[in-house]
């Protein structure tokens, strides 16, 4: 049963109304602009950097690689520098920065520096990466292995091969990048659009290291994030504190929507070879992925989101012989990094679009080489971790195909493609899709992050929650909320959320991985009980009528202010291989079916999605309203990463610029949506929660696919499904 609490988000008034103060908004006396010198070229040695003579600088703030303490940006590898010094990697690449008083005068100190490079040999593509021989090129490799692929391969009736593509994919928050920077002394307060204020935090200290500057970092409220301020941050904020110090004064980097769309980080471009060894009925014997992501010019977190993918590699099914390879590539482009999804999206483009070329091979429907496959409770992944607890992925199929009439549908839509579709002009389809998403961070991942959350008792009866997972629109602010109130039984109005600032809450992790909830909120709770466990032990608890607050409040007359803190680990059954990749990948999984209807019109060759049915096991909806929300809006972005945005690339450089020419769903654009959520519980999660904030988006691009392939009748290679593609299919 699905509850359905009505509490109003707490950010919704603010930023509905227009009254949210975002960092651009507020007015800081005294405070510079700043502005970014980028490379013209893809690959390049910097020859000299030459300041105009007959220029005044006086008033501008200048700083080079060499004024930088120490130039590499943590994030996990630490391969980027904040400023490049003698080479240039990338198109865009950040080279100098500038601060003065206006944009004016910034424009103006821009035309007055000169680059002068010597090229040299770039690489703009997957293939050119691999074909290079580099080992430096390789960021990361991994491999998953079960079984005996090549001997499947011998046993099967059908050996069925294909290439897939998917394509960038821009984040396009409402608010771009910006950073601001303010020194006090030898310290620098770093305000940002961010998601996760640690990162943050580490990067600072790792680039004062040795100056004697401390920094703390305070996330400003976000405008949408979307994983595109997951590690991009740490480099702005980098950005301003370098100017900040040296100016002496407070400076702002703002991004202006074209740099933020071409300068930014983004969605992994993807080639998957996907090999399935099948048996005359439809049973596939063995699975062979190999997965390349074009990372880009730094590694950033692209070791993570390789992981992410192959985990993702054998999708929903239950496959005896599995062979998963992942690569995650250099090239001299733009770096990606994390988007919703994080490697998912384009595994499962792949091993869904793989069973739609399986079934159209065997003249079978897509549903029945997904019964004949899909996976069962106590069925293993192919690391070997069992599927045996919180598994509502039958449900959530069995749901789709009741409300959408998928059966019948796929009957109609076929015949009416064969007897009137060209007549009409208009093809239909309808697709299907099945995935999941791992829930938190990869592997052992949490154990190593220790995350720390905090909840204090103070005057009043009040609570004050101390974590640094920031809200960004998804709704944990209200989540937190929720969780602390139903387990104390008190209002909203007796519960504070700490500041996301570093010096004032502790470390709980970043907010990434759809884990803020399932992970941090169990926190929440267990920093509850021991509050409840402190009233038993003070004897506060001896007056059973008296509400939680008042008996806080009397707890507090006493004794003072209760802080407790609670540390979070992994249950002890759940174990990691990273170097044979087996074991549990992730302690629990989300899952989704979808159901997409689609027309195509055979003058424009658009395709339009008209309905869309989807049904989530998410554990438990711990904000019902909030969560259908969470999986509107996946939706909407997954519509538009199968259909609307393309990102096209020229020597390296990105074509489009803003709104203008990178086309996302407008709300004529989006299809009527049924949300159906399944409810699962997780033992480990707050009320059974487990995560929510990506899943949404990873099963909307293949089930849209999937329906794009019955109405061309050819199953669907590359994403974006631009109307040029399916000219060219027809
Ligand atoms: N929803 C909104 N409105 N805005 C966002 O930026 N980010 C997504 C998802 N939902 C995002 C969002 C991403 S990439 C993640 S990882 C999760 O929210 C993170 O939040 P959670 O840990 O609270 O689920
Ligand atoms: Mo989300 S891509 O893990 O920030």
């Amino acid at each position: 049963m699905n509850s359905k609490n009505k509490e109003i988000r707490i950010d919704a008034v603010s930023k509905i109304s227009g009254k949210e103060k975002y960092l651009r908004d507020l007015n800081f006396p005294n405070r510079l602009l700043a502005t970014t010198i980028r490379s013209a070229r893809a690959s390049a040695l910097i020859k000299r950097i030459e300041f105009a003579k007959n220029f005044d600088w006086s008033d501008i703030t200048i700083i080079s690689a060499k004024d930088i303490p120490n130039n590499s940006v943590a994030i996990i590898k630490n391969d980027m520098p904040f400023l490049a010094e003698n080479q240039v990697n990338y198109l865009g690449e950040p080279i100098i920065l500038l601060a003065a008083e206006s944009l004016e005068k910034l424009e103006l100190a821009k035309s007055k520096i000169k680059v002068e490079y010597e090229n040299l040999p770039a690489i703009l593509s997957i293939e050119q990466s691999e074909n290079s021989r580099n080992k430096k090129n390789i960021f990361e490799n991994i491999t998953i292995k079960k079984g005996d692929f090549p001997k499947a391969k011998k046993r099967a009736d059908f050996i069925i091969k294909e290439e897939f593509a998917t394509g960038y994919q821009e984040h396009i928050y409402l608010e771009p990048q910006v950073a601001m920077a303010i020194p006090e002394g030898n310290t620098i307060h770093i305000f940002g659009s961010m998601q996760c204020p640690y990162y943050v935090q580490k990067a600072m200290d790792e680039l004062f290291q040795g100056t004697g500057i401390k920094t703390d970092v305070t996330q400003t409220p976000t405008g949408g994030a979307f994983g595109g301020k997951e590690d991009f941050p740490s480099l702005i904020c980098g950005h301003s504190a370098l100017l900040a110090r040296k100016a002496k004064r407070p400076v702002l980097l703002s991004y202006s929507r074209e740099e933020d769309v071409k300068f930014t980080t983004k969605r992994h471009p993807s080639k998957i070879i996907g090999t399935a060894a099948v048996t005359k009925s439809g049973k596939i014997l063995g699975l062979e992925i190999e997965l390349k992501l074009d990372s880009g010019a730094y590694s950033t977190l692209s070791p993570v989101v390789l992981a992410r993918a192959v985990l993702c590699g054998a999708g929903c099914y239950n496959i005896p012989n599995v062979e998963i390879s992942g690569l995650a590539l250099k090239t001299n482009k733009i770096s990606c990094g994390a988007f919703r999804g994080f490697g998912a999206p384009q595994a499962f483009f792949a091993i869904e679009m793989l069973i739609d070329k399986i079934a159209r091979k065997l003249n079978l429907s897509p549903l029945e080489v997904r019964k004949k496959n899909l996976l069962k409770l106590n069925d293993k992944m192919p690391t070997g971790q069992p599927i045996n607890y919180s598994f509502g992925l039958r449900k959530c199929l069995e749901n789709v195909l009741k409300k959408s009439d998928f059966e019948r549908k796929y009957l109609e839509y076929k015949n009416f493609n064969e007897i009137q579709g060209r007549q009409k002009k208009l093809l239909k389809g309808i697709g299907l899709s099945t995935v999941f998403h791992g829930a938190g961070f990869t592997g052992i991942g949490e154990n190593r992050i220790r995350a720390i959350a905090e909840i204090e008792l103070v005057s009043g009866g009040k609570i004050i929650i101390r974590t640094a997972n920031t809200e960004m629109g998804q709704g944990l602010d209200t989540a937190f909320k929720i969780i602390v109130s139903n387990r104390l039984n008190i209002p909203f109005s007796d519960i504070l959320i700490e500041d996301k600032n570093t010096s004032k809450v502790p470390n709980s992790g970043p907010t990434v991985a759809s884990r803020s909830t399932m992970i941090v909120g169990k926190l929440l709770l267990d920093n509850c009980d021991k509050i409840l466990k402190k009233f038993i032990e003070k004897d506060i608890n001896s007056e059973k009528k008296l509400s939680f607050s008042e008996k806080a409040k009397k707890y507090h007359k006493k004794f003072g202010n209760l802080k407790v803190k609670a540390k979070y680990k992994h249950p002890d059954f759940i174990k990691f291989d990273e170097k044979n990749y087996t074991g549990y990948g992730y302690p629990v999984y989300s899952w989704s079916a979808s159901i997409a209807e689609i027309e195509i019109d055979l003058v424009t060759y658009q395709v339009k999605v008209k309905k869309f049915y989807t049904s989530h096991d998410i554990g438990k909806a711990i904000n019902y309203q909030q969560s259908v929300g969470q999986i509107l809006g996946g939706t909407v972005q997954g519509v538009g990463f199968a259909i609307y945005e393309d990102m096209p690339m020229n020597k390296g450089e990105i074509q489009n610029s803003g709104f203008v020419d990178y086309i996302i769903p407008t709300t004529m654009d989006i299809p009527k949506i049924d949300v159906d959520i399944v409810e699962e519980p997780y033992f480990f999660g707050p009320e059974g929660a487990k995560a929510l904030g990506e899943l949404p988006f990873v099963g909307v691009a293949p089930a849209i696919a999937a329906a794009v392939s019955q109405s061309v009748g050819e199953t669907i290679r590359e994403l974006p499904i631009t109307p040029e593609k399916i000219q060219k299919i027809l």
